[in-house]
């Protein structure tokens, strides 16, 4: 059962691999074993937009909810939750039918319980979902966004959720006033990594790739807009983890987001 659990969860975590080999990041370079890409000047960098769900918002903070609510399954819910989210977000790109973050992140919700055998009743649900739209930031996320905010630089949101859903999250995080624009895929009605969200975010900040950068702590992400022609930023939140094989390092590593505004300063 546990092997079977195991298994499974490798196979859904199209996104979100993590390995034990502990490597240290410089905050000025590729991760270890990772090819970089070729040096960026960041001295013209005026914008940065910020993918949303695991990088500037844990995710992983609806896990004490899932164990209050399915005692012993909290964090197997927690991550099975996020990994089908990703999963149907690619498949239903793939698929051509979109349907947006919010039902995608309900669905999810409802597959990762069934897989679990836990009965997900209609007042659970409510109350997980509503967990969605007040997730905690990082700690990093409101003093890095102010470091940037006071080099005078704009900031976004470039995400796959639905508009609503990154407001209330980011209000409830404290961090809209320090946001110039949230852009959300809504707009095209496709998921990352369609290149045509991360031009999205381009052309909604007037920006090219030497004055804007993208950040995300999601390698997949980084690598799909890598692959798209930003200049890419990755939060490498966990120790260890590795970077996807995609071929689209990012141009550079850092450990939090309030690493960025020292690479930045003029
Ligand atoms: C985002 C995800 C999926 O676009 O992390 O915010």
């Amino acid at each position: 059962m546990e092997a079977d659990r195991r298994d499974f969860i490798k196979a859904v975590t199209v996104a979100t691999a993590t390995a034990a080999a502990a490597h240290t990041v410089s905050a000025m370079g590729a991760a270890p074993g990772t090819a970089a890409q070729p040096p960026v000047r960041l001295d013209g960098i005026e914008a940065f937009a910020f993918d949303a769900y695991g990088t500037l918002f844990d995710v992983f903070s609806v896990t004490a909810l899932c164990e209050e609510l399915f005692p012993g399954h909290g964090d197997g819910l927690a991550q099975r939750w996020r990994a089908k989210q990703l999963q149907y977000s690619l498949l239903r790109s793939l698929m051509g039918r979109h349907k947006d973050f919010w039902l995608v992140t309900e669905d999810a919700l409802v597959y990762a319980s069934k897989s679990l055998r836990l009965e997900l009743t209609q007042a659970k649900r409510e109350r997980l979902m509503q967990a969605y739209l007040t997730l905690a930031a990082f700690p990093d996320v409101k003093p890095g966004l102010e470091a940037l905010k006071r080099q005078g630089l704009r900031l976004a949101i470039l995400s796959n959720g639905e508009p609503r859903m990154l407001e209330a999250a980011a209000t409830s995080a404290g961090i809209d006033t320090l946001l110039d624009t949230i852009i959300s895929v809504e707009e095209i009605k496709i998921f990352k990594v369609s290149p045509r969200v991360y031009s999205l975010g381009l052309e909604r900040l007037q920006a090219s790739r030497t004055t804007m950068g993208f950040v995300s702590s999601n390698s997949w992400d980084i690598n799909g807009a890598g692959s798209a022609g930003l200049t890419t930023f990755w939060i490498q939140r966990t120790t260890g983890e590795p970077p996807e094989e995609l071929g689209f390092a990012a141009n550079r590593v850092v450990r939090a987001i309030t690493d960025l505004a020292p690479l930045v300063r003029g």
